[in-house]
């Protein structure tokens, strides 16, 4: 199945930093966590858990506890991505499948008009137990990362970063 406008989404996706005031629709976010949650996992585990954020007093703290993340104040919603190292195939793969997770929501996000953008928590040891904290995580489900969405109130062009010279053909310099 060709699906040139999933190309064209995937291209054209930037973080958006700021937001409108309008808030994103219950069934908008369900559509984000299904796209989050269709992503592949190692031997299909799942090992995730999202915590939708959408208490004001909430956001503001994790500005408070962030140093990259103060425009989550003015977000809609954040949603905390988990992931579950009881549920891991093995040691380490949750970290992988929260990021396959963390992407698709970045992109369904951008498909319905909603901005976007990745907030980093692991591998800083400090931000995870400052995260852990805050949202009462159990000892076995870690905070990977934190997407918050808003209505977009910038525009961004479309990056362009395809190198040639990052790209080997059979062999490592064969270019
Ligand atoms: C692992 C990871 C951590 C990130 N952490 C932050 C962050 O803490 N704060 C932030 O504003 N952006 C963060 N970003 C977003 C990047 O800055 C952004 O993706 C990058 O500059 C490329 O820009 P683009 O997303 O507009 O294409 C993060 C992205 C990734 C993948």
């Amino acid at each position: 199945m060709r699906n040139e406008s999933l190309v064209t989404c995937i291209n054209s996706r930037r973080s958006i930093r700021k937001y409108s005031e309008k808030v994103i629709s219950g069934p908008e976010i369900n559509e984000i966590l299904k796209a989050a949650m269709q992503a592949p996992s190692a031997v299909n585990r799942q090992p995730w858990h999202f915590v939708v954020i959408k208490n004001r007093e909430l956001l503001r703290k994790i500005a408070d506890i962030h140093p990259n993340a103060s425009f989550v104040v003015s977000a809609s919603h954040s949603i905390l991505v988990c992931g579950d190292e009881k549920l891991e195939h093995d040691k380490g793969y949750s970290i992988l499948d929260c990021s396959a997770a963390t992407q698709n929501m970045l992109l369904a996000a951008h498909a319905l008009g909603i901005g976007a953008c990745w907030i980093g928590i692991h591998p800083r040891e400090k931000r995870k137990r400052a995260f852990s904290e805050l949202f009462e995580l159990p000892d076995h489900v870690k905070p990977i990362a934190l997407v918050s969405l808003g209505y977009p109130a910038e525009e961004k062009k479309p990056a362009e970063r395809f190198s040639p010279n990052r790209i080997h053909f059979d062999t490592w310099g064969n270019q």
